[in-house]
């Protein structure tokens, strides 16, 4: 298979924390390249678009609510079928669902609490790492 690349986020509970190093570790242990970084806290704006889709919904407020309480990373991964690779390290979005040792398991704390987000298809991952990446961004 070619390369493939997905849109990782460390949350805000994550980085508050001091995970950072711990899942970068996990991350790279899976045989994925970080291929590009960056810091930022998001502002309302870009809360409710990164996840317009699941606006209405029950959850939808305290998500976007704990998403912009503080600095979040963001990273572009890049190997053979790393959006499942990277699914897969998250672990079930409930952490008290996740599999032992997932980034969700070992970090989260509930919901939406949940250390970690990962693009969920390849058309989310298009999506998600044009949202925060420009081309040059991204050293592939
Ligand atoms: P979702 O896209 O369903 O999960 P995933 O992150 O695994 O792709 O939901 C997006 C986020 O919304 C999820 O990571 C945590 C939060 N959330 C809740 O707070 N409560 C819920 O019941 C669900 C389904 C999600
Ligand atoms: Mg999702």
């Amino acid at each position: 298979m070619a390369l493939e690349r997905t849109f990782s986020m460390l949350k805000p509970d994550a980085v508050k924390a001091a995970h950072i190093g711990d899942i970068y570790q996990q991350i790279e242990a899976t045989g994925l390249k970080i291929v590009a970084v960056k810091m930022l806290q998001l502002s309302r704006e870009q809360a409710e678009g990164f996840y317009a889709e699941h606006h209405g919904k029950s959850f939808y407020e305290p998500l976007i609510a704990f998403m912009t309480e503080g600095p979040i990373m963001v990273q572009v991964l890049e190997g053979e079928h790393a959006i499942e690779t990277y699914r897969n390290l998250m672990g079930a979005t409930d952490p008290s669902q996740a599999a032992p040792n997932t980034l969700r398991a070992n970090y989260g704390s509930g919901m939406p609490a949940n250390a970690t987000h990962g693009s969920d298809s390849p058309e989310s991952a298009s999506r998600e790492i044009a949202f925060f990446f420009s081309d040059d961004e991204i050293c592939g």
